[in-house]
């Protein structure tokens, strides 16, 4: 079996899911694929800090060059957030031919075409599953699975950390301040939870599965934003007493060519599926002109949920690099030629 080698750049929350993963799910990973992936090198900002995860001293290093400039590298996976200095380490691995998987949906909804562009030149992957509704498998899906369907709808609930305070106003009374600090704990927010609040967070993953979805490139700055700070406890309440929850919604629609963005607060009523949708738990429904509706849910954010998405877009790159090895072709949807219009 040919060994395809990992690394990590970033060891917070969804670093050492990844990195658990990778290195305590290893045998069973590899029983999927024809290859093998194994991790090698993890980046942190700060070796001498305590971790969630067991990782050998030797596979340690703060600084990304013994990442970038080691040849035997065959995937980055980025887990640092944000646009700088994540977008400059994603760009050098994309010009050195390194595979790049990342859960970083503001660099994706920022430049995704642009890393799409350069990966596709450089002959290597990038993929991005994870940056969109922690575990669950939505960008897959739009992509390969309802690949046959014109998308006019894709809307839901995507921030966990403004869902669970929302859940915790609703359902137990609870301050803001207090969930979001809790929230925090937990390693949903983002690490300026600003951007969780007023629905960054939320526009930056309703343009990717805008662009997606519905073929079109959608820039963050169109979409209408509102966040939850100005949510209420008089609010919610009342809201209940109408029999409703208030939920963030990120909603994106497509009719007559038209394509309408919007991450607003909403009144769901109590026996709509999305009212169910509580805590950290994210849903996206999509609505497909042959399929009809369907909806996806699961855990939004979070270390192992957003783990499982990274490793899996791992372990296709591994299949893909077995592909191309023995010269075959790739089954990956991203292969496909369309995907880069959709970010221009
Ligand atoms: N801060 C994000 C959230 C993390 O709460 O949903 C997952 O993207």
């Amino acid at each position: 079996k040919s060994v395809v080698k990992v690394a990590i750049l970033g060891l917070g929350t969804v670093g050492s899911g990844v990195a658990k993963l990778l290195l305590e799910n290893n045998q069973n990973i590899n029983q999927k694929i024809d290859n093998e992936v194994k991790l090698v090198k993890v980046l942190d900002k700060d070796l001498t800090r305590e971790r969630e995860v067991d990782i050998p001293a030797e596979m340690m290093t703060d600084n990304p060059e013994d990442i970038l400039s080691n040849p035997e590298i065959d995937v980055v996976v980025e887990t640092i957030g944000g646009v700088g200095p994540a977008k400059e380490l994603v760009t050098e691995a994309l010009e050195v031919k390194k595979n790049v998987v990342t859960a970083n949906k503001e660099m994706v909804a920022k430049y995704g075409s642009e890393l799409l562009e350069l990966s596709d030149e450089n002959g290597v992957d990038f993929y991005f599953e994870a940056s969109v509704g922690g575990g669950i498998p939505i960008i897959r899906s739009l992509k390969e699975s309802l690949t046959a369907n014109r998308i006019q709808e894709v809307m839901g609930i995507v921030n966990g950390t403004t869902n669970y305070i929302l859940t915790k106003m609703i359902q137990e009374g609870a301050k803001f301040e207090d969930v979001l600090a809790e929230a925090q704990q937990k390693g949903y927010a983002e690490p300026d939870p600003t951007a969780d609040i007023e629905g960054y967070d939320a526009a930056y993953k309703l343009s990717i599965l805008s662009a997606i979805a519905f073929g079109s490139p959608v820039d963050v700055d169109d979409i209408h934003l509102e966040g939850i700070s100005d949510i209420k406890q008089e609010d919610i309440t009342y809201a209940k007493e109408l029999g409703y929850v208030i939920k963030l919604l990120a909603i994106g629609k497509e009719a007559d060519g038209e394509i309408e963005v919007r991450v607003h607060p909403t009144m769901i009523p109590n026996e709509h599926p999305l009212a169910a949708v509580n805590n950290v738990f994210n849903a996206v429904f999509v609505k497909g002109h042959a399929v009809g509706e369907l909806m996806y849910y699961g855990r939004g954010a979070g270390s192992m949920p957003t783990g499982s998405a990274i490793v899996a877009d791992v372990m296709d790159i591994a299949r893909n690099i077995n592909y191309r090895a023995n010269n075959r072709i790739s089954c990956s949807c991203y292969e496909d030629k369309d995907i880069k219009p959709m970010f221009d």
